[in-house]
């Protein structure tokens, strides 16, 4: 698994979500970069990550029985289906809107949600005390 370094503006404070948060901005530049011929696969391995990511965020989110979950999860489905929907162009043979959809869309999508959604389970779980404990990332 990749590690990439996260701007000190986005850390969380919990070092679990910390570590997933590295680890998307990681795959999102490995595909950024990655050739024409191996995009398709790569932006399908970026996808699955993702979803691992997200069930991970929302398996905590159920430990701690947090109202937001919906709310929560309603935004990592709704960026998945924009990702599955981006595959299948993509998998037409449209990889100008896979490049945009990584270079532009994805990072400024993911700056605002780790900054609200993902700021408020970390509040959550640094709420939880001793609890947080449980709390590791599991990649
Ligand atoms: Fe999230």
């Amino acid at each position: 698994m990749h590690h990439t370094t996260l701007p000190s503006a986005l850390e969380s404070g919990v070092p679990a979500i910390d570590t997933l948060h590295e680890n998307f901005l990681a795959a999102l530049g490995g595909l950024s970069s990655a050739p024409d011929t191996d995009f398709a696969d790569r932006y399908q391995d970026f996808v699955r990550q993702a979803e691992v990511a997200f069930r991970i965020e929302e398996d905590w989110m159920e430990q701690l029985d947090l109202p937001v979950i919906k709310s929560h999860r309603e935004q990592h489905a709704r960026v998945l289906g924009a990702l599955h929907h981006v595959h299948s162009r993509i998998q037409d043979g449209d990889l100008a809107i896979g490049r945009e959809v990584v270079k532009r869309l994805l990072p400024r999508w993911f700056v605002l949600h780790i900054s609200t959604m993902d700021a408020a389970l970390a509040s959550a779980i640094l709420g939880a005390g001793r609890r947080s404990a449980v709390f590791s990332c599991p990649l």
